[in-house]
């Protein structure tokens, strides 16, 4: 439910940086081919380049990336302006402020290094450019507890947290989204979510593939700071939360803070770290490093509901797959009856949240003959839409639109940094691992669900 008016201008700064390539501009033209980009989209970056070469950019870009629709480019072309100068230089945001002509509610995304966020702000206002205006900041939000405080309270100077609008992609996922619609649009799951029937629950965001090529970014974040602070704990949040109203953004992201505040803060004996042999030898790794491509985690939910259901948590790099799971496991039935029948094959609810956005439960059903023995079976729910919305087109969408519910509120952020802040970096060793593993041996004895992980479905 949008809370802000629809913004009349989109504004983008490192417009000839990778993730306008990757990112943005495949996903202003999917807007356009949805009829949902109508007003101007100006460029901001230092390099010295025209209108026309900024349309070339974006040419290239949605070509290598998700493919060149000609209508729909036509539309995102003939709406693109390029604004070029230092982020340091007021010249630079009195010529956007120009090219803004009447703008009256502009969105400004901040596709640039979170070190220039205070100066582009601090400029933004300087020049009248963010008056009335929205921010899109994407992650990483900080390096630690800290540093996200300090980096809100500069954010604060120039806009109210209304306007902020912090990424968070997994939350423009739809299987993400799903989570929450799939515990609160069906009666049958609620009974059974919580610590009465539910033993344990775990995720794994697996990635058959290294740091391709972003070695110096990776190597000041890790896996932690990359992937569980924000992406994976989103996911907790949405399955564990208590019920919100979806129509009040504020009382979803209450929900979620009220989730994330009851985690206490991971110990170094709930943490485990690894690192692929090979990354030192990635371009921009420094000589002997000891940032983790893997991690995994053991948390406490300590809720009425969830108390003594641990969440496992395992990421990483160079692993034998690429695919993000969720898996929940029941407890086991009493063995009263059918002495096989509490199987950990069985039991339990799965959720892929990528590569393919599909659902089973797990259960145990009898072999036919004349034995009772049973065997593993899965009642399956896959959802194939080619048309489906990509994460960063609902985002900007909805930021446009002026809908804050998919974005994570300055409270979310703290509460998140306050889950991994005591041991990040270097609060436990760092064991390597071999590529095309599941990470090094030493961390399961440290973090192992009961029976073991379960390997995504591929
Ligand atoms: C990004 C991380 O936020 O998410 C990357 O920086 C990671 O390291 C990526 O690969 C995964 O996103 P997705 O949508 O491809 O699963």
């Amino acid at each position: 439910m949008p809370t802000l008016p629809p913004a009349d201008c989109l504004v983008f700064f490192g417009a000839s940086g990778d993730l306008a390539r990757k990112m943005i501009f495949p996903s202003l033209q999917a807007l356009a081919r949805r009829g949902r980009l109508e007003i101007p989209v100006i460029g901001v970056a230092k390099d010295a380049w025209s209108d026309a070469q900024l349309v070339e950019r974006a040419r290239e870009s949605v070509t290598e990336h998700g493919g060149l629709d000609e209508a729909a480019f036509k539309t995102l072309s003939s709406r693109l302006r390029y604004v070029g100068g230092d982020y340091g230089d007021p010249s630079t945001f009195a010529a956007l402020r120009a090219a803004m002509g009447e703008a009256k509610a502009p969105m400004h995304y901040l596709a640039i290094p979170p070190s220039l966020f205070g100066m582009v702000a601090g400029h933004l206002s300087e020049s009248g450019c963010a008056a009335n205006a929205r921010v899109v900041i994407e992650k990483p939000f900080g390096h630690d507890r800290a540093t996200a405080a300090a980096l809100n309270e500069t954010i604060h100077r120039f806009f109210p947290e209304s306007a902020i609008f912090r990424i968070d992609h997994f939350l423009g996922k739809e299987p993400v989204q799903n989570i929450l619609y799939f515990r609160f649009a069906n009666t049958i799951f609620e009974p059974l979510w919580n610590r009465h029937f539910i033993d344990h629950i775990q995720i794994t965001m697996a990635e058959s593939f290294g740091v391709q090529g972003r070695g110096a970014f990776y190597d000041q974040t890790g896996c932690v700071r990359d992937v569980i602070q924000n992406h994976l704990l989103q996911i907790v949040a949405c399955l564990m939360m208590e019920p919100p109203h979806w129509d009040d953004p504020e009382s979803v992201r209450d929900q979620k803070v009220a989730l994330l505040r009851s985690i206490p803060p991971l110990t170094a004996s709930e943490i485990a770290r690894g690192q692929f042999h090979g990354y030192l030898d990635e371009p921009g790794v420094t000589a002997g490093s000891t940032v983790e491509t893997y991690a995994a985690v053991r948390l406490r939910v300590d809720t009425w509901r969830w108390d003594g259901v641990p969440v496992y948590i395992r990421a990483g790099k160079q692993l034998p797959l690429t695919a993000t799971e969720v898996r929940v496991q029941f407890r086991r039935p009493p063995a009263v009856v059918f002495a096989e029948a509490g199987r950990p094959t069985a039991n339990f609810l799965r959720l892929q949240i990528s590569p393919r956005i599909e659902g089973d439960l797990g259960i145990r059903t009898k072999k036919p003959g004349v034995e009772m023995v049973g065997s593993d079976a899965t009642l399956s729910a896959i959802s194939h839409d080619p048309d489906l919305m990509q994460a960063y087109e609902r985002l900007l969408g909805d930021a446009l639109r002026g809908d804050s519910t998919l974005f994570a509120r300055q409270d979310e952020v703290d509460a998140e940094w306050a889950v991994v802040n005591d041991v990040l970096d270097d609060a436990v060793p760092c064991h390597p691992y071999e590529p095309g593993t599941w990470g090094p041996p030493e961390c399961n004895s440290v973090v192992m669900p009961p029976e073991g992980w379960r390997d995504p479905a591929v």
